[in-house]
């Protein structure tokens, strides 16, 4: 099958929501779309057959939510954010005895893992508190065993360099056979949580939110709301980070917030 007729997309959305309890009738629908085609072409069926297959119970909740989202990360992605965390972290200690971060669609990890780095380097780990969410629980299981591939520690040490990180990205792992385990003393000061940022969010408030490589998944509506949430989870004068791809300037709390760094995409909540 190469393409899906708007009917199939509502009918195959109206199905999933139904059976599983997911909404992803405002996902951005072309990268949806993908998703969808390449579930039929992987289990050679055509749209009504996934129906069926949704509705038989030949999918189970989290395969099927596995096939959907896309959980492509790593550690210290655009080294440059992370250079302008660093020094953006380090001001906010200053006026700060704890500092609540909340890593929002974390996939795999790599970008808690990263941030556990930077605070560990900053000599504020012990100041901190974490919580890591996704919509994907079987990531979310991948995140919590915190091992990573070998043969992907290529890209994560050649973004630490670029970050200019304090020693040898190496130190924080074990080598494991095929995998590098992460330092699991790193790991204590983090709360994995499973999250559908479609509904509403059951957190209190952070003062730092990265939201990053997500919202452009979803349409501008969803985004809207998306940011609202997420904007009502910050104190005042707290940060939000989002992806390089993504922007807040159109949405309705644009006016709460100022940049701090427009190209790496950093924003600070107004004090109101
Ligand atoms: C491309 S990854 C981004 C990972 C990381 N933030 C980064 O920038 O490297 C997108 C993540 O968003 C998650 N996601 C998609 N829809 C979501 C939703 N409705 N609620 C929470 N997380 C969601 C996916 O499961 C996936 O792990």
């Amino acid at each position: 099958m190469t393409d899906i007729s708007i009917l199939e997309l509502k009918n195959i959305t109206q199905a999933i929501r139904e059976k599983f309890g997911y909404d992803f009738s405002n996902y951005a629908s072309s990268s949806y779309k993908r998703r969808l085609l390449r579930i039929l072409d992987m289990h050679k069926i055509n749209v009504e057959t996934l129906i069926e297959k949704v509705n038989n119970n030949n999918f189970t909740k989290e395969d099927f939510l596995h096939e959907i989202t896309v959980n492509v990360t790593e550690m210290f992605r655009d080294p440059s954010f992370w250079k302008s965390t660093r020094s953006l972290l380090t001001t906010m200690a200053a006026s700060r005895d704890k500092i609540k971060i909340w890593h929002a669609g974390c996939s795999s990890g790599e970008e808690v893992f990263s941030m556990l780095i930077v605070l560990k380097e900053l000599g504020l780990l012990h100041r901190t508190e974490i919580v890591a969410s996704d919509i994907d629980k079987s990531i979310l299981v991948k995140a919590k065993e915190a091992k990573i591939p070998v043969k992907s520690m290529e890209i994560h040490k050649h973004n630490y360099e670029r970050y200019c990180g304090s020693t040898d990205i190496e130190k924080y792992f074990t080598k494991q056979g095929d995998l590098y385990a992460f330092d699991k003393t790193l790991l204590e000061k983090i709360s994995f949580r499973e999250v559908d940022l479609v509904k509403a969010i059951p957190f209190s408030k952070f003062d730092f939110v990265l939201c990053r490589n997500v919202l452009i998944y979803f349409n501008n509506n969803l985004q809207n709301d998306v940011l609202k949430l997420i904007s009502d989870c910050l104190f005042d004068g707290g940060m939000l980070a989002i992806g390089a791809k993504e922007s807040i300037s159109w949405c309705e709390v644009a006016n709460k917030f100022v940049p701090l760094n427009v190209e790496e995409r950093i924003f600070k909540k107004n004090r109101s």
